[in-house]
């Protein structure tokens, strides 16, 4: 078994500090992480769940891709985080299988993990995000 737990589930909002302020509210949660990707066009703000976060992320302009993801289909689950030991294997794996990678090798990811994103065709409809730490 490649996975060795759920590292996030991403949410796509428009409004970062609205959402981070509705989860605070609901849930009493609190941000452990936050951080704008500069080369991802996305903010994100990081809330601690056991292990795992939900991941709140919004654009920093108009053309990243979460913006584009935002005016097409609105607020919503954007992507599924699985937690790996090894980002490379689990790419390959990901193949072997049919997936098609966005990412065909690991890259920098945000919180210093190490990253590759998996497209939803050829994975059920789910973008998935390999994170190792
Ligand atoms: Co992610």
């Amino acid at each position: 078994m490649l996975l060795t737990e759920i590292d996030h589930v991403a949410i796509a909002v428009h409004d970062l500090d609205a959402a981070v302020a509705f989860y605070e509210l609901a849930f009493g949660a609190t941000v452990e992480h936050r951080e704008v990707v500069e080369s991802d066009g996305v903010q994100e703000a990081l809330l601690k769940v056991a292990d795992s976060y939900i991941q709140l992320t919004a654009a920093t302009h108009d053309e990243s891709p979460i913006a584009k993801y935002l005016a097409k289909r609105g607020e919503g689950i954007h992507h599924v985080g699985y937690r790996v030991d090894n980002c490379a294997a689990a790419i390959e794996a990901m193949v072997a299988a049919g997936a098609t990678p966005i990412d065909k090798a690991p890259r920098p990811g945000s919180r210093g993990t190490t990253v590759a994103f998996i497209h939803p065709k050829g994975a059920f409809g789910t973008l998935i995000e390999l994170v190792q730490e």
